[in-house]
Formats: C-alpha cells, sequence, structure tokens
C-alpha cells in the first residue's frame, strides 16, 4: 500500500503552522459562548420534527431490502423484507432520548480529550490527521463535511416549513412553489418548486459569518436564550395536561422501537461535535473544550427528555407523525398562544444551528486547504473581519441549493450515518493517540480508557446498523466521490509531499 496514505501530522507541527500570522484566527472565545456554541448547534429542527415521527413510526411495508434497516438484514437476511418498516417507539421515545445522550456523552468525552490536546480547528478531522494518517483524515473531513452540509440542509428545510405555519397563524399562505422541495420521494418525485426560503435563511447567516465570529457569536447567544425559554413554557405549560393513560402501553414496539427511534432522534444531538471545530478561537481550549462540550450536551439532554415525556403524554403517540408535532399537539389541546411562542422558538432553535453548523464547516474545509488536501483558496482569511471568507460562502453555496431541492427525511438519515462515522473515528483516534503518545500532556483525560472510548465505538455502530441499506449505499457513494478527489488533487498537493515538512 502506498506510504502517503498513511503518512501522519505531528501534533506539533498542526500547533505551530496552526501560530503562522497568514493562517492566525482570532482568540475571543470562553467557555460559556463555547457552551452557548454547543447548544445553539444541538437544539435545531431535531427536537421539533423528528421526536414526533421517532414516536410514532412509520407502519409500512418495505418494497426492497434497500428500505430495511441494514441490522435487520444482517440478522434475518431476505426476511427482512416481510417485516414492517419503521415501529415507533412510542411514549418510550423519552428512553430513545435517554439512551442516544448516553451514546453522545461518550462521544463527547472522546472529541473532548482529542480537543484539549489538539486544540487546532478542524476537529475530527485534525485529530485523523494526527493519527491515522492522511487516507483516513482527508475521508474524515470528507465525511464531516457530509455531517455539517446535509444536516444544515435539513435543518433549513425544517426551517422553510415553520415560517410557513407560523405565516399561517397570521393567515398568510407562502405558495408552495417557494417553500417546499423541487424533489420528494414517494410524493411524485420532481416539481417545479425551489424552496427559496431554506436557500434565503442560509444565505443571509452566510453574511453574517463572513463579517465575524464576534458578532455571530453575540447573535448566537440571544437565540440560544430565546429557544430554551420557548422550549421551557413548552414543557411547563403543556405539563398540566399530561393524560396518563396516554403512557399504556410504554413500549408498544419493544426495545428495537427505542432502537429505532433512537437511530432517528439521534439527529437531534448532532451539533455537540462543533463545539471542537472552534478550538483555534478559544482562550483557553485545554480547560473550555471540555467544559462547553460536556455542558451543552447535558443541557439539552434534560430539555429533550423532558419534551419527550410532556409531548408523548398529551397526546397519543400514533398521532404525532406530522411535521409539526410539538405544536399541532399544543393546538390540539387549546393552547394556541404558546404554540406560537413555540413556533418563534423552533425557528430561533434553526438559526442558532445553522449558524453554527455553517461555522463549523467553513472551518473544517479552512483546515484541509491549509494542508494542502484542498486549493489555497479555501484557507484565505479576509484582512479586515480576520474570518475564513472564500471557505464561508462555498460552505453557504453548497448548503443553501441543495436546501431548496431536497426533502428533509432524506438529508435527515444521511446525516445522521455521516456523523456516527466521525464519531466512530475519534474514538479510534482516542485508542491510537493512547497507545502511541501516551505522555503528551492532555488538559482533560477521558475516564475509564480504552473501555470508554470503545463503548463508544460499539454504540455507534449499533446506531448506524439501525439505519436502512438504501442510506449505507448512499454514504459509501459520497466516500467514493471523495476518494477520487483526494487521489486526483489533495495526494500531489498535501503539505506532507513536500519533503520540508518532517512527518512524526
Ligand atoms: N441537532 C440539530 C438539529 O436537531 C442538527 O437540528
Amino acid at each position: 500500500m502506498d506510504k502517503q496514505f498513511w503518512r501522519t501530522k505531528s501534533i506539533d507541527q498542526l500547533l505551530a503552522d496552526a501560530e503562522q500570522p497568514e493562517h492566525r484566527l482570532k482568540k475571543t472565545l470562553g467557555w460559556l459562548s463555547l457552551t452557548a456554541l454547543g447548544i445553539g448547534a444541538i437544539i435545531g429542527t431535531g427536537i421539533f420534527v423528528v421526536t414526533g415521527t421517532a414516536a410514532a413510526g412509520q407502519v409500512l411495508p418495505y418494497s426492497s431490502l434497500f428500505q430495511a434497516p441494514l441490522l435487520d438484514v444482517l440478522m434475518h437476511g431476505a426476511h427482512a423484507m416481510n417485516a414492517n418498516g419503521r415501529p415507533g417507539a412510542g411514549p418510550a421515545i423519552a428512553l430513545s432520548f435517554l439512551l442516544v445522550a448516553i451514546v453522545c456523552g461518550f462521544s463527547g468525552l472522546c472529541y473532548a480529550e482529542l480537543a484539549s490536546m489538539i486544540p487546532i480547528a478542524g476537529s475530527a478531522y485534525t485529530y485523523t490527521y494526527a493519527t491515522l494518517g492522511e487516507l483516513i483524515a482527508w475521508i474524515i473531513g470528507w465525511d464531516l463535511i457530509l455531517e455539517y452540509a446535509v444536516s444544515n440542509m435539513a435543518v433549513a428545510v425544517g426551517f422553510s416549513g415553520y415560517i410557513k405555519s407560523l405565516f399561517e397563524t397570521y393567515g398568510i399562505h407562502i405558495p408552495d412553489s417557494l417553500s417546499t422541495p423541487a424533489y420528494t420521494p414517494g410524493m411524485g418525485g420532481w416539481a417545479l418548486h425551489f424552496n427559496f426560503i431554506g436557500f434565503f435563511i442560509v444565505m443571509a447567516l452566510t453574511v453574517l459569518l463572513v463579517v465575524g465570529i464576534r458578532e455571530s457569536s453575540g447573535a448566537n447567544n440571544v437565540m440560544v436564550g430565546v429557544k430554551l425559554v420557548a422550549i421551557m413554557i413548552f414543557i411547563i405549560a403543556a405539563a398540566h395536561y399530561i393524560r396518563p393513560i396516554n403512557y399504556h402501553p410504554y413500549f408498544p414496539n419493544g426495545w428495537q422501537g427505542v432502537l429505532t427511534g433512537g437511530a432517528i432522534v439521534f439527529f437531534s444531538y448532532i451539533g455537540f461535535d462543533s463545539v471542537s471545530t472552534a478550538a483555534e478561537e478559544c482562550k483557553n481550549p485545554k480547560r473550555d473544550l471540555p467544559i462547553g462540550i460536556m455542558i451543552s450536551l447535558g443541557v439539552c439532554a434534560i430539555f429533550y427528555v423532558g419534551v419527550a415525556v410532556v409531548l408523548t403524554g398529551i397526546q397519543p403517540w400514533r398521532s404525532l407523525d406530522n411535521d409539526a408535532p410539538v405544536a399541532n399537539a399544543l393546538h390540539a389541546i387549546g393552547l394556541n398562544r404558546v404554540e406560537r411562542w413555540v413556533d418563534v422558538g423552533a425557528l430561533m432553535g434553526m438559526i442558532s444551528s445553522l449558524l453554527v453548523y455553517q461555522y463549523g464547516q467553513a472551518r473544517v474545509w479552512f483546515a484541509m486547504s491549509r494542508d494542502g488536501l484542498l486549493p489555497p483558496a479555501f484557507s484565505a482569511v479576509h484582512k479586515r473581519f480576520r474570518t475564513p471568507h472564500v471557505a464561508t460562502w462555498i460552505a453557504g453555496i453548497f448548503v443553501g441549493i441543495p436546501a431548496g431541492i431536497f426533502d428533509i427525511g432524506t438529508l435527515v438519515n444521511l446525516s445522521n450515518i455521516g456523523t456516527l462515522f466521525a464519531f466512530m473515528l475519534v474514538a479510534i483516534a482516542v485508542l491510537v493517540l493512547r497507545k502511541r503518545q501516551p505522555d503528551r500532556p492532555r488538559g482533560f483525560s477521558i475516564p475509564w480508557s480504552p473501555w470508554t472510548p470503545i463503548l463508544s465505538l460499539a454504540m455507534c455502530l449499533v446506531l448506524m446498523a439501525s439505519l436502512t441499506v438504501e442510506n449505507w449505499v448512499r454514504f459509501f457513494v459520497w466516500l467514493v466521490i471523495g476518494l477520487f478527489i483526494y487521489l486526483w488533487y489533495g495526494r500531489k498537493h498535501s503539505g506532507l509531499a513536500d519533503a520540508n515538512i518532517r512527518q512524526r
């Protein structure tokens, strides 16, 4: 096998590169801003949209093995096709949220250790470059683009749906041709539509990000506050309407329902890892990164379980399979004013989530370009604003246009599989670094290693296997395209191809 595929960048080299004046980013973030950044990324469309689908499930027979979860196909072979598709978790969706919080908690610990050791923009991409070699680093960088870009496409589509429903409450109807996707599988395929609202919000936030982190981080803090208050209002106001009968049966589809629900609601936790993409802009990354990641994850887990318990308590779980389950459940129990508040909070949630993902995505492209794996324009820093403006614009267009074209379901599942794969590689990176560089200072050390990273790896694999074969195929197609780009461009232009740069 070609040696260059396995060349690694030394951690000292990574730290030195980041200090070069033409690539240096402004250091303005403390732990509170990082926590806000994390919550901003985590709470987005997921809690407001996928909670209902995951609780109610979709009782459809699979039309081909392609649509069955990989785990089912592995366990039952062709018989998997006879099963019914996606059983809902029912009221036990609260347990799915708890389970996934634990999975993410383990991954969060892995991220925290690496981020406190290698506080460089680029997150999992940078960690794998220092541990598993250039080819794997490229794969993970390419995969992170999938996580950040595709999940943001999904959030932008969700945003458009909520804007539409908010306007409806004031009697204003936005035409479908400007607010729904051009392509909807199973609904007639292509139509002459473009989700202009989804496209517009992504481009508006791109401008904000180009102007600078200080401004956009301030705006993010306000939006995080608004959405947390809105969720709290939902929990407190609706809790009085819980009817214990709705909790029976609690496990309508047993643990399989809880697992399948978990693989879907996993989407609602994506985002805590993006805190580590801001490592280079932190004032004290060693202390603040682990704190930021763990607090933002913990806060969101508490809010999510609260929403799940209340939502399944006020409405029968089967009725929750719709585009805006939280708002519709409020409507059903007559809390119309609260519903409007929740609509506004949901929109704020989506804006801050979009903001952090566009931010993180541009930094991954920035880091890959600085290493020579992408053209130099991606790592250009704006003279006045000190932001990676070219990468930010490209990320905006790359997300905005597909957000106008595709539907939310397809985007959510694709994003989940890419993210789970990134989490797995991060756990492997922790194990490799523990073995190869046991004495390197770690601001934060993961407890009970190697068991914690191994457990993290196994749990991610189980969730990935709960996704459909179709998703696995799409994911591999994406990786193969990435591999071609690497072979054609990155391999030759890599900074490590230059003999002057010492390897490890
Ligand atoms: N976690 C983010 C959301 O729920 C992606 O929208």
